[in-house]
């Protein structure tokens, strides 16, 4: 990345750019730090990166520290969307563009740009290899979703309740932990408050813990209808690799199809290992890249390229959005490997 010297932006003269990432207890957002950091390497623009670890509180506290030290651009993951309006409303306040990154900060009209990926897509894609994966009917469907603090957790339920919807009406799948899910089985099209009620209910906030103890829950109460081959709708990795321990350890389920997303390096080896199915591949090479090509051009005075706008309760926030690629047993190799998001080395028992 070229370099233009850091006084372009109302900073004065400070950091180039700061970054907040949510928290570092999440292997998601280390890979954004790795990428980050590998992007930047050789860069002129001064960049700084701060984890708020799980608080909206410690959050905003980065956000005045990035501030403070001039800052002419914010790059900002939200803990909360919801609950990170104040903090950026502090960045705007010193003149200071806004870029939400991954996740949309929603109900405040202080953004300037968002880059994500197609997360209704990343649902879809777990949905849809569920149903590809399906054999005969009545099978049993444990339904898992991410954090309500998260806009993403309804745009990937979303995405998964539009594959999933049809054949849990024709009777393919029985949903077997949901009295939401059941309540709205009907329905193809859900809307915001009935995703709520469902994501209410089955969060996994986005911790390992919660889903293994979740999924536990379930299986204890399941009769043995709902159980033997069986499909699992799971997040994320880091949630995925928790439940499907679960399911692993319960003999009356004979098998398992789980779905996941993020393609860490620990879930891709439980792809190789068959005690993970599948998971969305977000090249986060690309999101950081957009992310910075966009700061880079603010401090430019250039107006970054955009793709799609996105409505966060409060104005309509110009995006880019990349897409994303399933990935499972048959191209761990062609999309991770050869693609050189991972090495081979990284792995054991891969063909
Ligand atoms: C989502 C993000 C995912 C996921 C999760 C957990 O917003 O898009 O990649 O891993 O958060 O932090």
């Amino acid at each position: 990345m070229a370099g233009c010297g850091n006084d372009g932006g109302s900073g004065s003269g400070g950091l180039d750019v700061g970054i907040v990432l949510p928290t570092k207890d999440e292997t998601r957002w280390v890979q954004d730090e790795t990428r980050f950091q590998e992007a930047l390497a050789d860069s002129d623009y001064s960049t700084e990166i701060l984890f708020s670890q799980g608080s909206s509180a410690k959050e905003k506290e980065n956000v005045e520290t990035l501030i403070s030290k001039g800052m002419d651009v914010l790059i900002i993951a939200p803990h909360d969307g919801a609950a990170a309006g104040a903090a950026v409303e502090a960045a705007k306040d010193e003149g200071i563009p806004v870029i939400s990154y991954d996740r949309l900060i929603t109900d405040t009209d202080a953004l300037d740009y968002y880059v994500t990926f197609d997360s209704v897509a990343v649902g879809e894609a777990q949905g849809q290899y569920l149903v590809d994966n399906a054999e005969g009917d009545g099978i049993p469907l444990y339904l898992y979703a991410g954090a309500a603090s998260d806009n993403n957790a309804f745009l990937f339920f979303e995405g998964a309740w539009k594959a999933l919807q049809p054949k849990i009406a024709d009777g393919t799948f029985v949903i077997a932990n949901s009295s939401a899910a059941e309540g709205l089985k009907d329905k193809a099209e859900l809307d915001r408050q009935e995703i709520g009620s469902i994501v209410g209910q089955l969060t996994t906030n986005w911790d390992p813990n919660e889903a293994k103890n979740k999924a536990e829950t379930h299986l204890t109460s399941a009769g043995p209808d709902l159980k033997g081959d069986v499909s699992v709708l799971a997040p994320n990795d880091g949630t995925a690799r928790a439940i499907s321990d679960v399911f692993a350890s319960d003999g009356a389920v004979t098998s398992y199809t789980i779905t996941g997303q993020d393609a860490d390096m620990a879930s891709i080896q439980y792809i190789i290992d068959g005690k993970q199915t599948m998971t969305v591949f977000k090249d986060v090479r690309t999101l950081v890249e957009d992310a910075m090509g966009m700061a880079v051009d603010i401090i430019d005075g250039n107006t970054p390229e955009t793709t799609a706008t996105y409505d966060n309760g409060s104005m309509e926030v110009k995006a880019k959005q990349t897409d994303v690629i399933v990935v499972d047993q048959d191209n761990v190799k062609a999309e991770l490997i050869d693609s050189g998001y991972y090495e081979a080395s990284d792995f054991t028992g891969l063909e």
